[in-house]
């Protein structure tokens, strides 16, 4: 798998991260695309990670609030989570050109800023949702079919956190049947979380 690139980030505080994550070379490549930062409660201790931002989501500036996020919130529900009990963000902080999947370059150069992301919000667990988001973060190349469902342990600009890897919501819009295994991971999710 690609090696995440090295970029020298300064920031301290989500406030930073923030402010900093525009300054970058990939914000550059998208120079009129709003940052979608991140949702929901950095203190709640759970964070998950998407993959890239939608058209709704631009839009509003906050990620998972098109059809993915509606069912992504309904996922949660059903675990007795919701928003202001879970901190929301993605791979790519970016809408891609053409709503693309963030590619395993551009997944490289964004892992940098995901890991001091988590490094500030230090979760005690972590929800990678898609087989983009779950590959980076494991840097792997084995597929969301092949990872999801078992936790793994990464470190992530020194925070230890372990991972849960499960299906996009998109997919699931897609492909209900899934919905049994995605339940499976959810429930393993909430297991440790509670
Ligand atoms: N899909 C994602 O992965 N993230 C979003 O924010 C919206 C849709």
């Amino acid at each position: 798998p690609p090696r995440p690139v090295r970029i020298d980030l300064k920031a301290k505080t989500l406030a930073e991260l923030r402010a900093e994550s525009e300054t970058l070379e990939i914000a550059a490549r998208r120079p009129r695309a709003p940052l979608v930062f991140a949702d929901g409660n950095p203190d709640s201790g759970v964070m998950i990670v998407g993959e890239a931002p939608g058209a709704e989501e631009e839009r509003q500036g906050r990620p998972f609030v098109g059809p993915a996020g509606q069912l992504l919130d309904r996922m949660l529900g059903a675990i007795g989570l919701d928003r202001e009990q879970v901190y929301i963000t993605n791979l790519s902080l970016w809408r891609p050109v053409g709503n693309r999947v963030p590619s395993a370059q551009e997944a490289a150069e964004l892992l940098p800023v995901l890991h001091r992301h988590i490094a500030l919000v230090k979760p005690r667990a972590l929800l990678a949702v898609g087989g983009a988001s779950a590959k980076a973060l494991l840097e792997t190349t084995s597929g969301i079919m092949r990872i999801r469902g078992r936790w793994q342990d990464i470190e992530a600009d020194g925070h230890k956190v372990p991972v849960m890897p499960t299906f996009h919501p998109a997919y699931l819009l897609r492909e209900p049947v899934q919905k049994r295994l995605a339940w499976r991971d959810l429930l393993a999710f909430s297991a440790r979380i509670s």
